[in-house]
């Protein structure tokens, strides 16, 4: 089944209660929330609290994708906030392992991502531990860039190998997705699909954005 997760990056931060509702009501499946430190990424955004207020008005889980430096002295704060999913970069754990044990240990459901540049080698070790893997489809940092096409046959390899473990593991993938996009990244093997600027910036509204990509993705139910 194909997963949709609105990225609150792109929606208006004085009214986020609206957009999540909105976003809830034409059938987002998560929602993303993008944790930015201006250390690991050039960009800051928000941190646990916005993470609790966020967990008072939604119903569906929230999947933190934290970008940040060290995240290993987050990771409660973030459980404690209402994370339900909580992906770490690779790029900032040296003790990947450690830190994906600390975050099954806090009851959330661990996530591994890898920038556009980062090898799957990276992550071929820590699968057998992991929900998910996410594949960055932009750098991370910002909304609204533009899908890099290259990263199709990274998520074809990564598919190969998560089924060479036989691991129930989804690909999820976050940058530069819309309804353009979308077939090609689920052919290839993408199972959770965050998208920003798609759904909040739509024309149509979220209701429209949601539905465009729930078309795009072959989502009938
Ligand atoms: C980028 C973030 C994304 C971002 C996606 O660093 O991880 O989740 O919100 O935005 P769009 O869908 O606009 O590319
Ligand atoms: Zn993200």
């Amino acid at each position: 089944m194909i997963k949709i997760a609105p990225s609150i990056l792109a929606a208006d931060f004085a009214d986020l209660g609206s957009a999540i509702r909105a976003a809830e009501a034409a059938g987002a499946d998560y929602i993303h929330v993008d944790v930015m430190d201006g250390h690991f990424v050039p960009n800051i955004s928000v941190g646990p609290p916005v993470v609790a207020a966020i967990r008072r008005v939604a119903r569906c889980p929230l999947d933190v994708h934290l970008m940040i430096e060290a995240p290993e002295r987050y990771l409660a704060d973030f459980a404690r906030a209402g994370a339900d999913i909580l992906t770490v970069h690779v790029e900032t754990c040296p003790h990947l392992h450690r830190t994906i044990q600390q975050i099954r240990e806090l009851g959330v459901s661990p996530g591994v991502t890898l920038n556009p540049a980062t090898s799957l080698e990276t992550v071929r070790e820590i699968l057998p531990y992991v929900d998910q893997v996410l594949i960055m489809t932009v750098n991370p940092g910002f909304g609204g860039q533009n899908y890099i096409p290259s990263m199709r046959d990274k998520i074809v390899r990564l598919a190969a190998m998560i089924a060479e473990t036989g691991q129930n593991v989804a690909i999820e993938v976050d940058g530069g997705i819309d309804a353009a996009t979308t077939p090609e990244v689920v052919a290839a093997g993408a199972r959770v699909l965050v998208a920003g600027t798609a759904v909040f910036g739509h024309p149509h509204g979220v209701a429209g954005g949601i539905a465009a990509l729930r078309a795009a993705a072959g989502i009938v139910r």
